[in-house]
């Protein structure tokens, strides 16, 4: 931010010199022609009505953003400047006639969406003293030909998608004073000339993708106030050669990849304010020298690999307002010294190995707002500082040793949205008065010793998401008040010594996701509300004295995914058979209760099982058969009375009488005749049906035809075969329209007029081997599924020679393609959502509609096909299995769900 104001004001100063600057334009064009040339510009725009006041009738002088001078001794006037910032233009910057506009000082064309190319052309601007095109859609490589613009003073190109390197030519412009292209793409080395640019005092080359070593030249611009090289890939040492630059009042080298330490001649740039170094891999200490920097307010040296202590020269930086140092190897006591920074705002200490006490005045000034001590080896009371420190927003003192009693030492924070006080030795009880936090989202306080009751009054706390106060000494029940948390995602109050029962009012937590009771005292039944709370993943209620049965409500939360345990209680009754509805479900344990009866059969339809443990129940009676219970140790259903079955080590269950294997090939004897005498049926009503018609769909009389299978849907009757034959003069070159992996993609249109798209199937050169059988079942499982935004297949033909499918024809061919062709321009945003739309619901319709689901493994823009109306439908699915009967899946969804992909 303090760079922002500096930007601006030296923008503004700058201007300033500039328009003081007598210069006389040398121009042989009249205003007339610039006046054209801009009009006809503005002609070309995508968006331009921000450019009303320019037209024929009056002096381009009058037009918005354009400034005019009088040609000093010849009474007339050019135009000077174009100053158009964040004036919602769009379109390119090539139309634009620069020979005429040889009289310009400055172009402001920043905060539009003028794109692609930087024109060469702009170089014949030669007296430009100022270009601005900042935030703009360019593309483009920086033209060569800029670099002969000598009187450039001030030069943005940033936020825009510049590529290339940045060119070493550029150091041609000796007079630039201003040079900024940070957000770009520029890849490649910091050209080292730049270093010739001595008036430069703004350089930003930040947020590119450049890599080599920042080079020492750098340290010659001694004018520099502002030095930017944040985000990039950059390597080496910082260049010792950089003290030199005493002007320097920002300077960030963030998020490279440079090594080396933090140099103490860097004490020399006094006027530092903002001193960023933070995501390198810089090691050694701090040095002393730091003391010096007396005007910093920014200090972030976080994420390096820094070690030793803070130096207690730090003292003297009294002005700082951020102090970031996390995630390095900082060792030690923290400088009582710190305590003469009164206005910190930031103070992020975490993750090193600082021991000792924290500075009993951090907060002194009450201006601090983050505060972040976590994984340290800090130690004792927390507290005297941060009583009255109001302004805290977010608080991590996680994984430390501090001691003393919270509800003593925390005061009310309004502001507050995030506290981890979780891993350490704090005591007391939780304070009613911190349900004023009103903004808090998150509150750990797991793994201290807690005691006393859970303040109802939390329920107050109404933007919670997360809630842990797990491993404590917490007694009493869970308050009713909790019902009002209805944004809290996870709750868990594990490992205390809560009583009672589950307030009912757990049912209105419907967004919580993760919920961990386990290993208190709770008592009572498991209540049928927990049902409601569809979206949880993980239910724990494992290790208390629940009792009753589990309830069937458990059954409604399909997404549970990770873990339902409720082992360790005294439930009875039967598993309900509901359970089987949570198929994402991998870990189930039951085990240590009183639960009796069969193990429901409906189990196996929980395929993404990869834990269950029922053991020490009261279970009989088999196990039911799915291939990941066959695999099961037998520990799994250990201890029970009488479990039998297909788990290796239990008995196998023996009913009196038959043996089972006889039994089950009776079954599936009686099974197997009634689906045959139903086929016969079928077959028989369909015959009859054909008959009717008195039309056979295959066209008897050709020879092509008899050697193969023909089936074509809506078009029995009629010599299909012959017609696609006749229509692309069998498969001529010239009506092809496409080919892709597969096949070519042909287009016939009948003598009817219908059209078609006929796709000829490349056939592979071992003829003959491939089964026919597979391949006609599945094409003519295709042809039955209809939805509006999927390719209708109508048929196919198939024979050992010749093998094609026939499709709805497309008229506009695929996405693809389109986007790739002139008609792009047609596919405003209104089509292009509409078109995403229609693939979702094809895809909806696939997975979800369709049994068994089809996964079309192949959605790309080529297999998206548009009609007249831009209407998408989605082609090809599950042709390139058929066409590689071995390769892979094509049946129902199975294994973990967790993990397979959408
Ligand atoms: C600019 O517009 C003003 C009125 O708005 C008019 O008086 C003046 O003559 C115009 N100047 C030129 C150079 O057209
Ligand atoms: C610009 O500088 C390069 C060296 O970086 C030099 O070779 C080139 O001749 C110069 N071009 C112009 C147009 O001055
Ligand atoms: C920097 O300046 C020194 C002395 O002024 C000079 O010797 C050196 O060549 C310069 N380096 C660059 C890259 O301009
Ligand atoms: C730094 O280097 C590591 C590998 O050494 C690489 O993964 C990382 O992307 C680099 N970071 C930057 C900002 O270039
Ligand atoms: C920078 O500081 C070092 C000591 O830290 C000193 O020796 C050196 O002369 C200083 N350089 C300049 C240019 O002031
Ligand atoms: C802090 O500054 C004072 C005076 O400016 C100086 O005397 C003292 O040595 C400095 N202390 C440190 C630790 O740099
Ligand atoms: C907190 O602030 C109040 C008034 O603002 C003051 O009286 C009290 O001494 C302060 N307490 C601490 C511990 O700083
Ligand atoms: C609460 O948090 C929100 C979002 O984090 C923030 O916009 C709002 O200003 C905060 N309210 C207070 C009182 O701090």
């Amino acid at each position: 931010m303090a760079s922002q104001l500096h930007k601006t004001l030296f923008c503004a100063t700058l201007l300033l010199l500039l328009l003081l600057l007598p210069r006389v334009p040398l121009v042989k064009a009249s205003l007339g022609s610039q006046g054209s040339a801009l009009l006809h510009w503005k002609a070309t725009l995508r968006s331009r009505q921000s450019l009303r006041s320019w037209n024929l009738n009056s002096s381009p002088c009058n037009w918005t953003g354009v400034t005019c001078n009088p040609v000093t001794g010849r009474g007339r006037s050019v135009i000077t400047e174009i100053s158009l910032p964040s004036m919602g233009l769009a379109g390119l910057l090539d139309s634009l006639d620069f020979s005429t506009l040889g009289s310009l000082l400055r172009l402001n064309l920043s905060y539009n969406q003028l794109g692609e190319v930087i024109p060469p052309a702009i170089s014949t601007l030669s007296m430009l003293v100022s270009l601005d095109l900042t935030s703009n859609q360019f593309t483009s490589k920086i033209p060569i030909e800029m670099s002969s613009m000598k009187d450039i003073q001030f030069l943005s190109l940033s936020q825009n998608q510049m590529v290339g390197a940045i060119p070493p030519s550029l150091s041609n412009l000796t007079g630039l004073v201003y040079l900024d292209l940070d957000n770009n793409k520029f890849v490649g080395a910091i050209p080292k000339e730049l270093g010739r640019l001595h008036e430069l005092m703004y350089l930003d080359l930040g947020a590119n993708s450049l890599f080599g070593s920042i080079p020492f030249g750098l340290g010659n611009l001694t004018k520099l106030y502002h030095l930017g090289l944040y985000q990039n890939q950059l390597t080496g040492v910082i260049p010792r050669e950089l003290e030199n630059l005493v002007n320097l009042i920002y300077l960030s080298v963030a998020n490279n990849n440079l090594t080396g330490g933090v140099l103490s001649s860097f004490g020399n740039l006094t006027k530092l304010q903002s001193f960023v170094l933070w995501r390198n891999k810089l090691s050694g200490p701090i040095p002393f020298e730091i003391g010096n920097l007396v005007e910093v307010t920014d200090l972030d040296f976080s994420e390096n690999l820094l070690t030793s202590s803070i130096p207690s020269s730090i003292g003297n930086m009294t002005k700082l307002r951020e102090l970031s140092v996390f995630n390095n190897q900082l060792s030690g006591l923290l400088p009582m010294e710190i305590n003469n920074i009164i206005g910190l705002t930031y103070l992020q200490l975490g993750n090193n190995n600082f021991v000792g006490h924290v500075p009993p005045n951090v907060c002194k000034g009450g201006t601090l707002k983050h505060l972040s001590l976590h994984t340290n080896n800090f130690q004792g009371l927390i507290s005297t500082t941060l009583k009255n420190c109001t302004g805290l927003v977010r608080v991590r003192l996680e994984h430390n040793q501090f001691t003393g009693d919270v509800s003593q030492y925390l005061g009310v924070y309004p502001h507050l949205s995030y506290m981890d006080l979780s891993f350490n030795r704090l005591s007391g009880t939780l304070s009613p008065d911190w349900a004023k936090w009103h903004n808090l989202t998150l509150f750990r306080i797991s793994n201290n010793n807690i005691t006393g009751v859970i303040p109802t009054e939390f329920g107050q706390l109404t933007k919670l998401r997360e809630l842990d106060l797990s491993s404590n000494d917490l007694q009493g029940e869970i308050p009713n008040s909790f019902g009002s948390l209805t944004l809290l995602y996870n709750l868990s109050l594990s490992n205390n010594q809560l009583v009672g029962h589950v307030p009912l009012e757990i049912g209105m937590l419907s967004n919580l996701e993760l919920l961990d009771l386990s290993s208190n005292n709770l008592a009572g039944r498991i209540p049928d509300q927990l049902g409601d709370c569809m979206k949880l993943r993980s239910l724990m209620l494992n290790n208390n004295n629940f009792s009753g049965t589990i309830p069937l409500a458990i059954g409604n939360l399909v997404v549970l995914q990770d873990t339902f345990d409720v082992s360790h209680n005294s439930l009875t009754g039967e598993i309900p058979s509901q359970l089987s509805k949570l198929v994402m479900l991998q870990s189930l344990n039951l085990s240590h209760n009183s639960l009796s009866g069969h193990l429901p059969s409906s189990l196996t339809y929980m395929t993404s099982l990869s834990t269950v443990d029922v053991s020490y129940n009261e279970l009989d009676g088999p196990v039911p058969d799915s291939p990941a219970f066959r695999r099961a140790p037998a520990e799994w259903f250990a201890h029970n009375i009488d479990l039998c079955g297909v788990v290796r080590g239990l008995p196998p269950c023996v009913s009196p009488g038959t043996p089972t294997r006889i039994a089950s090939m009776v079954v599936i004897t009686i099974i197997a005749s009634v689906v045959f005498f139903l086929l016969l049926f079928i077959s028989i009503a369909a015959a009859l049906r054909f008959h009717k018609r008195k039309k056979p769909p295959v066209p008897v009389d050709n020879n092509h035809v008899k050697e193969g299978a023909f089936c074509i849907l809506n078009f029995v009757g009629r010599d299909v075969y012959k017609g696609i034959i006749e229509a692309t003069e069998d498969f001529d070159a010239k009506y092809c329209i496409g080919s892709g992996a597969y096949g070519s993609v042909y287009r016939a249109e009948l003598a009817s007029g219908e059209l078609l798209a006929v796709k000829k199937i490349h056939l592979p050169d071992t003829e003959g081997t491939c089964d026919e059988q597979p391949f006609q079942t599945e094409i003519q499982a295709l042809t039955q599924i209809r939805h509006r935004n999927i390719v209708k297949l109508y048929g196919f033909y198939s024979s050992p020679r010749r093998k094609f499918l026939v499709y709805e024809y497309m008229e506009r061919g695929s996405l693809g393609s389109v986007l790739r062709s002139e008609i792009a321009a047609e596919l405003d945003w209104v089509k292009r959502l509409s078109i995403v739309k229609d693939v979702a619901r094809a895809l909806f319709y696939m997975h979800h509609d369709c049994t068994p689901p089809i996964v079309h493994r192949d959605i790309t823009s080529n297999n998206i096909l548009l009609d007249s109306e831009f209407k998408a439908c989605v082609s090809d699915f599950g042709i390139a299995r058929l066409l590689k009967p071995d390769s892979s899946n094509w049946t129902m969804l199975a294994g973990t769900r967790g993990y397979l992909a959408p």
